[in-house]
């Protein structure tokens, strides 16, 4: 297996729809309209030779090497800005073409470094290899003259290099910066000779406004901007394509490796979520994989305040089967259950629920999709009929006005942001409903055209005052409404939405948005052409996270936005399989592919395929499970790659149930918070060491592709086969692959999908079925799932948790670009470099009234608990909003917050909690008694025996 070489085509693609034939070196090719010379010969096999071009990036025509003659024009025009026409006849190669050619490449070479042999490029340099294409054998201008070649090298970010020596400027870097990722960090300084490439004004990379995506080490042809990896390990010489594990964008990449180690990771640009981007997690913070802190050999222990006992595999899971007979045995068959993961793969998640299902013999199994999207599930699945996004990424691409509610992209969906700002840069419109200033709201060459800094809590208020202008003003689309949706539903709902309470003028009142904003808003969103919504956790995260979801669809419906390209309803996914292990059956009352488990037919599907009879009756929710741990009635749980004492609401709660436990079972990579909590440890595996697949926010399949061994000896997937296998179930498999061919036999929106399938075409959107045999990218077109769109009353209810004189500030919180969730594996990486600590982020009015100072420690206090962090002042947040992130354990954001939650799922409402910020000297009482206890139970048997 060498490495996987993708084919520059120099230009972008032509989307036109008019073919145009030419002769190129007197073969005859056949090409859309607008499609590059350049481009037209790479298709045909012959490769000009090229600097500045990339088909990542817009045609720029900087370098001349790629001269072509054509007959009939004049000169010799760049192949790359040249684009096709009919009849035209083109020569890539003869002799004038090769002098020229060579000239350009002289002056370049008579100021480059000519140390290729010890160059960390060498081998993989377009440079090196251009001056080999066009047969450059010595340099007439010798290298005495003025030159660059002791400009200082910029070491300053963790992951690349940048050595300006070795620079061509050619200005791909900047181009990519701007073009693919948008975030302008790079300029060429200076003109002529001495031009040079800078991040910011002449700054450091570290200190620019440069995110770390690396899309400008990708993009460079030369040495100058290289991955330290590389560097230090020498070229990469097998790769193979895999999918990234953190966020629900879903990039695939190359893994470059040498033997088992990972060299670089290159984002895929045959990757139909990312198209050759990435941001910095995926691209460069995948160390933790080998980071010291894993622990890969299996620990048990009898009571949680005793140390560590390492063990082999048998004595681990015959111990745990052994726990959980016994306590099925002495409190019921309903005493234990499990948790799947939203970070593992498909194959993995279906296993643990079918463990539960038919081992346990109970429904007992929840996910920690629980805590962030179930009411997108619950919400759409109701209006629309199917519990998931309804566009493809892509979609973007055609949308007029963009609605982005409770979400911030730019730091959560990165590479999803780029596109986005993208298509705003092309033209279309802007509306941010965000309690604070996200950076979509003011980047460069891209500003809100509204910005509803909303107060926490009051989504559902605001979204139905769009609703309310829309109908009000006679900009609701009837036609599609009659068309498409149950016109008495909708004249129930709409009679509703027009009553005083969800007036642009009521809701500005308990909202703080102006009614003016509002109307403006509702009128951009309505006139689009296409008009589409992007939501995230700030939408599902409330006591009225289901209410708001329907308020979006309804919203959606009313305008007609939803079934064509460029338009919808579009759920923008946290992890990176959190959509996967919703289809997977993780939930308590439903079998994979959302079909409640009362449901005969269902039910007998699985009776069958699996040969045991199946509980028809709904198990138990993780908050269920802990109450029902208090009571004494729950005792033994399985959790597969998911840490709910640090990111589950209430931590108390959360401790205190798994404490009252009896057999608490963790399967992860490090000994996370909940393993505090734990009685045995079985070390998990990390995406690089495991075959399966992940589903992303469009509901795409993508493949997970096993480069290395697992350093625990087993695929996680692997070690729940050992289990059930220890608790008496006859389940074999042999790979991941005939898992999957399970869920295909047994759910119908994956019936079509295979290994075989994933290998042919990349990916795949479900449904994939005999209906749709190649997936769905936009789902609900002519009709609804479910047939008729339906209409559902959301009035908004304000939540339970209120500010008042005690706690009168209202903190809702969030995450960052560098760090990933509980920053398990990002605080393992460079990445920490970028986030130290959770900072409390406090309006400066509010700061001031309370004695407060930039970098000053805080208590952070709620009716829940008190924590301590370093404030940041900030007008990003409101006056009266407080925000935080919820990276570091130390931190305990989750102590403070409530447990309210919502009223149709039980997600948390983590974006509401009542507050109060007051000076203080240091971490608290409880910060310092849980890190005291964490650190007691993680000693490991030997250590603590010292
Ligand atoms: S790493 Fe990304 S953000 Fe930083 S300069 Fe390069 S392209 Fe721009
Ligand atoms: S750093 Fe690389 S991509 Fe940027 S101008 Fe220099 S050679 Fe070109
Ligand atoms: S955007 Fe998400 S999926 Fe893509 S590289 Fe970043 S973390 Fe990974
Ligand atoms: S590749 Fe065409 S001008 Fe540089």
């Amino acid at each position: 297996m060498g490495l996987i070489q993708e084919i520059d085509y120099g230009t972008k693609a032509s989307n036109a729809t008019k073919l145009v034939s030419l002769r190129i070196d007197g073969q005859t090719i056949t090409v859309p309209e607008g499609t590059s010379v350049m481009r037209a010969a790479t298709e045909l096999g012959t490769q000009i030779p090229k600097l500045c071009a990339s088909d990542m990036l817009d045609s720029f025509g900087s370098c001349r090497l790629c001269l072509v003659e054509i007959e009939g024009r004049a000169g010799t025009p760049a192949s790359c800005t040249t684009p096709v026409a009919e009849g035209m006849v083109v020569h890539t190669q003869n002799a004038k073409l090769a002098k020229l050619r060579k000239g350009v490449m002289e002056l370049y070479i008579s100021d480059h470094p000519l140390d290729c042999l010890t160059c960390s490029a060498n081998s993989n340099c377009e440079l090196q290899d251009m001056a080999g294409a066009v047969g450059l054998r010595e340099v007439r201008y010798g290298y005495d003259g003025a030159n660059h070649l002791d400009a200082v090298k910029d070491v300053s970010n963790p992951y690349f290099q940048f050595d300006p020596s070795k620079c061509i400027v050619c200005s791909r870097c900047v181009r990519a910066c701007e073009e693919v990722q948008g975030t302008f960090a790079l300029t060429i300084d200076g003109s002529g000779f001495s031009s040079k490439v800078s991040p910011g004004i002449s700054e450091a990379f570290f200190d620019s406004e440069c995110v770390s995506c690396g899309a400008c080490v990708q993009a460079c042809p030369t040495a100058t901007l290289m991955e330290k990896s590389v560097i230090e390990m020498g070229q990469p010489e097998h790769s193979a394509v895999t999918t990234c594990a953190y966020c629900g964008v879903g990039c695939t990449f190359k893994a470059e490796m040498r033997g088992e180690e990972v060299v670089r990771m290159v984002p895929y640009k045959d990757g139909k979520a990312n198209h050759g981007h990435s941001c910095v997690k995926g691209r460069f913070a995948w160390g933790y994989a080998t980071h010291r802190d894993r622990i890969t050999t299996p620990m048990i222990r009898a009571k949680i305040t005793d140390p560590w006992r390492e063990v082999s595999w048998e004595e681990a899971i015959a111990y745990t089967a052994s726990e959980f007979k016994r306590i099925q045995a002495k409190h019921g068959k309903d005493s234990i259950g499990g948790i799947t993961s939203s970070r593992c793969t498909n194959e993995e998640t279906y296993l643990v629920q079918k463990l539960v299902r038919a081992g346990f013999g109970n429904n007992n199994v929840d996910t920690c999709a629980r805590v962030c999207h179930s009411p997108t599930g619950y919400g759409l699945s109701k209006t629309f009929g199917t519990s998931a996004g309804t566009q493809d990424f892509d979609s973007v691409d055609e949308a007029d006005t963009i609605l982005v509610i409770g979400a911030n992209p730019t730091d959560g969906h990165p590479v999803f942001a780029s596109r986005m700002k993208r298509r705003l840069r092309e033209g279309a419109k802007l509306i941010v409903v965000d309690p604070r200033r996200t950076d979509l709201v003011h980047s460069p060459h891209v500003n809100a055209d509204y910005h509803l800094a909303l107060k926490p809590g009051t989504n559902v208020a605001i979204v139905n005052a769009l609703s309310h202008v829309i109908i009000s003003e006679g900009l609701a689309d009837e036609a599609f409404i009659r068309d498409q949706c149950d016109w008495n539903e909708y004249a129930e709902w709409a009679s509703f939405i027009l009553q005083p309470h969800n007036s642009p003028e009521a809701v500005a009142k308990l909202s703080g948005v102006p009614a003016d904003t509002i109307r403006g808003a509702a009128r951009l969103y309505a006139t689009a052409r296409n008009g589409a919504i992007y939501y995230g956790l700030g939408v599902t995260e409330h006591s009225q996270g289901t209410s708001t979801v329907l308020a979006i669809a309804n919203l959606a419906m009313l305008t007609g936005n939803i079934g064509r390209k460029g338009v919808g309803v579009n759920p923008l996914r946290g992890q990176n399989n959190v959509q996967g292990s919703c289809d997977m059956g993780s939930f308590p009352h439903e079998f994979p592919g959302y079909r409640h488990v009362s449901n005969d037919t269902a039910r007998q599907i699985f009776e069958q395929d699996w040969g045991v009879s199946l509980s028809a009756e709904p198990g138990l929710r993780i908050p269920n499970m802990l109450d029902a741990a208090m009571d004494g009635s729950f005792l033994g749980l399985y959790i597969q790659g998911e840490d709910i004492a640090q990111s589950d609401p209430d931590t108390q709660h959360i401790v205190g149930g798994l404490s009252a436990m009896e057999c608490v079972v963790v399967q992860d990579l490090f000994l996370n918070e909940t393993a505090n909590y734990a009685h045995v440890f079985l070390p998990g595996c990390s995406f690089l060491e495991k075959d399966g697949t992940f589903t992303n926010a469009e509901r795409r399949i993508q493949r997970v592709r096993k480069v290395m061994s697992p350093k625990n000896g087993y695929g996680d997937w692997e070690i729940t086969l050992l289990l059930a296998k220890a608790m008496g179930m006859d389940m074999h498999y042999n790979h991941p692959s005939e898992i999957m061919d399970e869920i295909a036999r047994t759910t119908n929106s994956f019936q079509n999908v295979s290994y075989d399938l994933l290998e042919r075409l990349g990916s795949v959107q479900w449904p994939c079925n005999e209906l749709a045999p190649e997936g769905t990218p936009t789902m609900h077109i002519g009709a609804f799932v479910r047939g008729q769109g339906q209409f559902v009353i959301a009035d908004y209810i304000p939540t339970d948790e209120k500010t008042g004189p005690r706690f009168p500030l209202l903190l809702t919180t969030g995450r960052i670009l560098s760090q990933y969730n509980v920053g398990a594996q990002t605080r393992r990486t460079e990445n920490a470099q970028w986030h130290e600590e959770d900072l409390l982020e406090i309006h400066p009015h509010d700061a001031e009234v309370r004695g407060v100072k930039d970098g000053d420690w805080v208590k952070l206090a709620s009716r829940a608990g008190e924590t301590s962090l370093r404030a940041k002042l900030t007008d990003r947040v409101a006056p009266g909003v407080v925000y935080t992130t919820f990276h570091h354990p130390i931190t305990q954001a989750n102590v403070i917050t409530t447990d309210y939650s919502d009223w149709a799922t039980n997600c948390p409402e983590y974006k509401v909690t009542a507050v109060q910020v007051a000076l203080s000297n240091g971490p608290s009482e409880w910060q310092s008694s849980y890190m005291a206890h964490s650190a007691e139970s993680r000693r490991i048997g030997a250590i603590a025996a010292e």
